[in-house]
């Protein structure tokens, strides 16, 4: 039987390009069950998994409590504003504390990059990323490719952009490593001020004109700024950002050719996309949310199946 080669969902560049097929299948036959009147398998009745967050999430928070209980997985929710973690207690005897509670996988989301694999080191769970600062959010890319199959039949050979705020963007980083691992080829754009120094080390080549860049694509995924990370003003206004490098009907109107539009949300409206091209038959915006939750089934599903054996 096919299993994945990890007990934890760290980062997309601890898979294989054979994790990211069967984590797709398995989708798949999830996303079948949620079509069905009762969108519910009784697969995981003996796990138990606590959701803890420790930034702001509405997307991954509800997607992965859903998935769990559609898995039908005992879940526990934590959320580090109404705990002692205020009161100075450590990440490490936070978890250990949910963990003595007899909890099977952690699903993490943290302010700070590689805190999932410090935990994985620490405590006996399976640990799920969720989001760890900068660094990584795996499921996001994950739902991301699966989305692009869904709507282009594959991802091999395609040419897909990220736009905007790839300094402080896990998103971006999970996607690159995601796409290339399936044979597709991509390309940054945004404010120098906005992109990594040694991105091109990433096999990524760096686009500073949007139009130019929409023009190669077959996908743009658009990114929000991230003001809550940035500690000094990386462009002189939002005003100046629109007009540059956010996307409008017009832009997109006057392109030889049809592209897919992605965001992982949540949306900054008039900013980095209006909202005419976020509500178009371009957008693949909702079905990404929707596709989220098999997604998330899914590695659940193969993660708990390791914990079993
Ligand atoms: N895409 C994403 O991670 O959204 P949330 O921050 O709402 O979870």
């Amino acid at each position: 039987m096919s299993e994945l080669s990890v007990r934890h969902l760290l980062g997309i560049k601890y898979l294989n390009p054979k994790d990211l097929e069967l984590i797709f299948q398995t989708a798949d036959h999830f996303k079948e069950v949620l079509g069905r009147a009762i969108k519910k398998v009784p697969s995981l009745r003996d796990i138990t998994i606590a959701n803890i967050f420790f930034e702001n999430s509405t997307r991954t928070r509800l997607s992965f409590e859903l998935a769990e209980k559609r898995l039908s997985a005992d879940v526990v929710n934590f959320s580090a504003a109404q705990s002692s973690v205020r009161k100075g207690e450590t990440l490490i005897d936070t978890v250990n504390n949910i963990l003595s509670m007899k909890v099977d996988m952690v699903v993490m989301r943290h302010p700070n990059p590689g805190a999932g694999i410090f935990l994985s080191r620490h405590v006996q769970a399976a640990i799920v990323n969720a989001g760890d600062g900068a660094h990584e959010h795996p499921t996001q890319a994950l739902l991301d490719s699966y989305s692009i199959r869904e709507r282009l039949g594959g991802v091999g050979g395609k040419k897909v952009v990220i736009v905007g705020d790839i300094l402080h963007s896990r998103v971006a980083l999970s996607n690159i490593f995601a796409l290339q691992m399936q044979g597709a080829e991509v390309r940054v754009c945004g404010p120098k001020t906005l992109i990594p120094k040694h991105v091109e080390s990433l096999g990524v080549k760096v686009e500073s004109n949007l139009r130019d860049a929409l023009q190669w694509c077959d996908v743009a995924n658009m990114l929000r700024v991230q003001n809550e990370r940035m500690d000094m003003s990386y462009f002189p206004s939002t005003r100046e950002y629109a007009r540059q490098f956010g996307l409008n009907k017009a832009l997109l109107d006057s392109l030889d050719k049809e592209i897919v539009i992605m965001h992982p949300g949540p949306i900054n409206r008039g900013v980095e996309i209006t909202s005419d091209v976020a509500d178009s038959d371009h957008s693949i915006i909702l079905n990404q949310v929707e596709n989220g939750v098999a997604i998330r089934m899914a590695v659940i599903y193969l993660l708990a199946s390791k914990i079993k054996q």
